[in-house]
């Protein structure tokens, strides 16, 4: 049997000139979902785009779901703007919620999925109290704050051991994984059991991009 990978799109590097041009250049392409990666200069030592650049893309993105990425701390106050913006998940880092929970059930409350990140530096055993509230599990394989980093290698095992940790709970988490990853490693990747892969800048630095995802099905089709 077959198993299809989800492609999901970072927008941190798309062009920010041509914004939605770029957007839309990928989502023609065949992308399934678009990762809206959010920065606030606090949680991360980079800004990039709030709920207002969301709402305005909106028309562009019809037909794929919007996973927004929040590393910004505190997280609460943006949790309804982006929701009234469009998202169809959101996903954030546990420390900067008072009580991760309390956070996953206002999401729902909202008639949205929710996820959580797990940086590269964090114990997967943490998570294990609230996988089975989750809709998405964002393994991240590269620290956050920047496009373009080196995917870190150890991340493979940590991904199967999330899979692990995944499968022993009942729900309906998809696991996911976020940074470096492209056409060199994305065959390996496939293989730890993720449900879902972000790529930002190996997709948008490409000038066919129909090849690209052409090629980045091809390698995820297990
Ligand atoms: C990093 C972001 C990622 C990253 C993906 O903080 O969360 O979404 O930008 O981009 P690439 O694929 O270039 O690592
Ligand atoms: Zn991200």
């Amino acid at each position: 049997m077959s198993r299809s990978i989800e492609l999901s799109a970072s927008i941190l590097s798309a062009d920010c000139a041509h914004l939605a041009a770029s957007v839309q250049s990928v989502v023609q392409a065949g992308i399934d979902s678009l990762h809206f990666d959010v920065m606030d200069m606090h949680y991360v030592p980079n800004l990039t785009f709030g709920p207002m650049v969301l709402d305005a893309l909106m028309p562009y993105l019809e037909g794929i779901e919007v996973h927004v990425h929040l590393m910004v701390d505190p997280v609460k106050p943006l949790i309804k703007p982006f929701i009234d913006a469009g998202a169809n998940t959101l996903m954030f880092h546990p420390s900067t919620a008072n009580d991760p929970s309390e956070i996953i059930d206002h999401i729902h409350a909202l008639n949205c999925k929710a996820g959580l990140v797990i940086n590269p530096n964090e114990s997967l055993e943490l998570y294990q109290p609230y996988l089975s509230q989750l809709d998405r599990w964002l393994v991240m394989s590269v620290y956050p704050g920047f496009g373009g980093q080196l995917f870190i290698e150890e991340s493979l095992v940590r991904l199967q051991t999330a899979r692990q940790l995944l499968d022993a709970v009942s729900g309906e988490c998809q696991l996911e994984v976020d940074g470096g990853i492209g056409l060199s490693n994305l065959e390996k990747i496939a293989q730890t059991g993720v449900d879902s892969v972000v790529i930002g800048s190996d997709l948008f630095k490409q000038t066919n991009k129909l090849e690209a995802i052409r090629a980045y099905r091809k390698l995820t089709s297990l």
